[in-house]
């Protein structure tokens, strides 16, 4: 039974995606912060209950979950501050969630992928990403996102890992 790492996956694109694998026969690994609005319910679907912005103890994690075929970095945060006001502490936490933990995740997920020369890692971007957007730092972090995929694709893609 192939299995999914879905981050963000307790509201919205996540939760839906979560929705997705599992009728297709896949086992789910649903991370969030959040499983408030969470309703899937399902023997193949497992809550990991995770804070993103704790980027340090990403590899910890990935460590304790077994195998994952595919891992979707979908979750994202955002603020829409005017640009010349961000508190530091929203910076922090953008930079955490859209770039910093989906990097740290792509890599402490490789190796078992390489070592099995298969796997997909899908990260969620955005048009904001070519075209700046009203959070500064989330246009900024969906166009490291962009960059850093192909960087990975190019690295790891010889060995069977694809972003799609
Ligand atoms: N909705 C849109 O129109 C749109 C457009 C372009 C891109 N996107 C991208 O799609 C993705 C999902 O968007 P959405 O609209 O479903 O967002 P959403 O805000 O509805 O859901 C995001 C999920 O991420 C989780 N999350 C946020 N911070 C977290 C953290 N620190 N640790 C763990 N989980 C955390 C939230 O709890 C939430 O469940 C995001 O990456 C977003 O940037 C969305």
């Amino acid at each position: 039974m192939p299995r999914a790492l879905i981050t963000g996956a307790g509201r919205g694109i996540g939760k839906e995606t979560a929705r997705a694998f599992l009728g297709a026969g896949w086992t789910v690994l649903a991370l969030d912060k959040d499983f408030s609005s969470f309703d899937l319910s399902d023997a193949r679907l497992e809550r990991v209950d995770y804070d993103l912005t704790q980027v340090a103890g990403i590899a910890a994690l990935v460590a304790g979950l077994g195998e994952i075929d595919t891992l979707v970095n979908n979750a994202g945060t955002l603020y829409c501050e005017p640009y010349d006001a961000i508190p530091e502490a929203h910076k922090r936490e953008i930079l955490a969630v859209n770039l910093e933990a989906p990097v740290a995740l792509m890599q402490a997920l490789a190796p078992q992928m390489r070592k099995r020369k298969a796997g997909r890692i899908v990260n969620v971007g955005s048009v904001a990403a070519f075209t700046g957007h009203p959070d500064l730092w989330y246009g900024a972090t969906k166009a490291a996102l962009l960059n850093t995929t192909k960087s990975c694709a190019g690295w790891l893609g010889r060995d069977g890992i694809r972003r799609r």
